[in-house]
């Protein structure tokens, strides 16, 4: 395994290129499932989630081909064909690497007609259930059989027929597979209570360009009129709107100066009002968005929300950057039930900060000193990086493997804009 070792107290300054966005690859590889067309998405990011999945699409049959990324261009280039699926179980080993995996029960339900998907299992932040993905496939007329730690469904004999699916609550993962099963139903599909992440918006855009017929994108109510078959598209993914937070968490906190260079501010919206919010200047420009720190942070009362509210993605590195603001901070996690994970390694860091059940407050201190300190899920080992940005002396972050599943070259672009950063191998 791998670790990376930070000297703090670099001022960041410069530009960072922003990636594609894990999260809208993730939804978008399974579209393939839903035609035997190429589907050509452009600007992936170079993830091990991303490559995952790519071996899980594999197995099910399809025909994957990588090209090169030109240029300085980061994204790569991939053409997926399903001409038929070899097999329609997503297995175990597979799926438990990557909770994600559960996003091909949808379209190869859709395309197939059957799915047998091995259920997830939890994770370091909760137990993540996917009641709600199965009960949208119900209101389909998929029939659910959970058996031997597998989900197997089963649509009826004429395929999946549209209908009206109510979400108790938002769930960004069953929105995804409700709308991949949807468009290829007999009639018409209505989904209330949507999720609204900008990576829902980018699926339906793609599923959009693919022939399917939505309304509603980017609301909470979805109508999607059913089609027989999808054709293939090229498709370039959204900018990567965490990667793009998580950095600027790394400027304000090093009182740097940096360019995102692609990012998308309507996508950022609740990151932008908190970046200004803790007393950063943040101005949208030709080329992206610029975050500047000029004076000390400022302390923030934050609730984490599904979309248009402040991402559950981005608590932890917001927790990071209020470790060292003038004054107390009070962040509360309404999504998962555990991702104060990174709070006992902030704490060896020399950060005061006390948790109550979904709580945590926050107060800021003069300075954080540097540890050896361990990567636990994928948000939390940012934030550990970024307070070892600005911590004084050395930082060590084993278990690296967790911050590659979602940030593509973090310390080479890290060390584009001036830090003090590298990875070894832990031998
Ligand atoms: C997606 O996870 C993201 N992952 C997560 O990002 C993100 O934190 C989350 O949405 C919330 O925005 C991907 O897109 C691959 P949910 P997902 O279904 O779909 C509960 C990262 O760091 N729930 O919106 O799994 C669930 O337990 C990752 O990039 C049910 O109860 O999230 C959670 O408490 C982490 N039953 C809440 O809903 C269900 O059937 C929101 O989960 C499904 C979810």
């Amino acid at each position: 395994m791998d670790r990376i070792i930070i000297r703090g107290g670099q001022r960041l300054a410069g530009s960072i290129a922003i990636s594609g966005a894990k999260n809208a690859a993730l939804t978008l590889l399974p579209c393939a499932l839903l035609t035997d067309e190429p589907l050509t998405l452009r600007n992936l990011p170079r993830l091990a989630d991303v490559d995952s999945f790519g071996h899980l699409l594999n197995e099910l049959g399809i025909s994957t081909l990588v090209a090169g990324a030109r240029g300085h261009d980061f994204g790569r280039v991939l053409t997926m064909r399903a001409e038929s699926l070899s097999s329609t179980v997503a297995p175990y080993d597979i799926v438990r690497k990557m909770r994600a995996s559960i996003l091909v029960l949808g379209p190869m339900l859709a395309r197939a007609g059957q799915a047998t998907v091995s259920l997830p299992g939890g994770c370091a932040i909760g137990n993540r259930p996917i009641d709600l993905h199965l009960k949208a496939l119900e209101a389909l007329g998929a029939e659910i059989e959970l058996t031997a730690g597998y989900v197997k469904a089963t649509a009826p004999k004429g395929g999946l027929v549209g209908g009206t699916i109510v979400f108790p609550m938002v769930s960004v993962g069953a929105t995804e597979n409700a709308l991949m099963a949807a468009v290829l139903a007999k009639g018409e599909t209505v989904i209330e209570n949507a999720a609204r992440e900008p990576e829902i918006t980018d699926l339906a855009r793609c599923l959009v360009a693919m022939g399917a017929k939505i309304e509603g994108i980017g609301t909470e109510r979805l109508l999607i009129q059913g089609r027989d078959r999808l054709h293939g598209a090229t498709y370039s993914v959204m900018p990567d709107r965490i990667e793009a937070g998580s950095y600027a968490c790394a400027a304000a906190i090093t009182g740097g100066d940096i360019l995102l260079e692609g990012a998308d501010a309507e996508d950022m919206s609740a990151i932008l009002i908190g970046l200004r919010d803790a007393g950063c200047a943040v101005t949208v420009e030709d080329k992206g968005i610029r975050v500047r720190a000029d004076g000390p942070l400022q302390p923030l009362t934050l609730s984490t929300a599904p979309f248009p509210g402040f991402p559950t993605d981005m608590q932890a590195q917001f927790m990071s950057m209020l470790a060292l603001a003038d004054g107390a901070s009070v962040l509360t996690e309404t999504i998962f039930e555990n991702r104060y994970m990174h709070v006992p390694e902030l704490a060896r860091m020399g950060a005061d900060i006390q948790v109550r059940g979904r709580t945590a407050v926050v107060r800021g201190v003069d300075h954080l000193i540097g540890a050896e300190v361990m990567a636990t899920d994928l948000r939390a080992s940012m934030s550990l990086v970024i307070a070892g940005l600005a911590a004084r002396g050395e930082t060590q972050v084993h278990r690296v493997y967790h911050l590659d599943r979602g940030y593509e070259r973090l310390e080479v672009k890290l060390q584009g804009v001036g830090a003090d950063i590298e990875r070894e191998s832990d031998g």
